[in-house]
């Protein structure tokens, strides 16, 4: 199964990818965790874009088109993957399409994720993350057990710098303006999948695993 998520900041596309890339057995692909990876060691290309991101821009599409083109041509990428935050761009759902052509492929369907730029900025004021593990909770809507805890490995938790109202608001409009025009893209193909990412997490993860099941 190739699936693809498009949705805007905040809709829950990482908190979904990760529960069905486990129901699944395949990789979750969130080009966001891989870039704030590039951040956290330092590398060449961290030290290039740690400012574009803490102000909720696009990194360049180079940069994002060669970590996801490495990736998907990884060995346990054969039976499918869970694409999370690409393509946001044109230029980056072209180099996909030729990705997918080149390696032989086909996406099964891009899910698209509906919510309101009210509830992004609900969500994404109260997540927080865990810097060892990855587990992403909310104060109200998916709170850790003991407060500031990760319940997974017990770190201490973190609000990302991105999600200060400032960048999350450009991130909406980044999002509005680069990235809702792909679904038009995706319609046309008869590849898009939509669905209300509005409700609550179970909700939304029952429905999608009805998307799914039904091909
Ligand atoms: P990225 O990390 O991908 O950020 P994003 O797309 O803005 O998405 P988020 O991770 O903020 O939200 P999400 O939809 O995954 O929601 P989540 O499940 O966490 O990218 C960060 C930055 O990297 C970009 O701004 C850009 O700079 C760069 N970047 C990444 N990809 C790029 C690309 N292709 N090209 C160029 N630049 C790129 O949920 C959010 C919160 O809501 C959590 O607290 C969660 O617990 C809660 N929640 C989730 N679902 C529900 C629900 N149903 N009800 C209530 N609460 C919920």
């Amino acid at each position: 199964m190739r699936l693809v998520f498009l949705g805007p900041p905040g809709s829950g596309k990482g908190t979904q990818a990760k529960k069905l890339a486990e129901k699944l057995g395949i990789p979750h692909i969130s080009l966001g965790d891989i870039l704030r990876d590039e951040v956290h060691q330092e590398t060449g290309i961290g030290k290039r874009i740690k400012e574009i991101m803490n102000a909720g821009r696009l990194v360049p599409d180079e940069i994002t088109i060669a970590l996801t083109q490495h990736r998907i041509e990884q060995a346990d990428c054969q039976l499918g993957f869970i694409l999370d935050g690409f393509p946001r761009s044109w230029a980056q759902a072209t180099a996909l399409d030729a990705m997918v052509k080149q390696l032989k492929i086909e996406l099964n369907a891009v899910v698209y994720f509906h919510i309101t730029e009210d509830q992004v900025v609900e969500r994404l004021s109260g997540r927080r993350s865990c810097k060892n593990c990855g587990a992403v909770y909310h104060v109200t809507f998916n709170p850790p057990k003991v407060a500031g805890k990760c319940d997974r490995c017990g770190e201490n938790l973190f609000q990302r710098a991105d999600d200060e109202e400032k960048a999350i608001r450009t991130r909406f409009e980044v999002y509005e303006m680069q990235t809702k025009p792909l679904i038009e893209h995706y319609r046309k193909m008869g590849k898009l999948v939509e669905l209300d990412a509005g409700k609550t997490i179970t909700e939304v993860y029952e429905k999608l695993i009805k998307l799914v099941e039904n091909g």
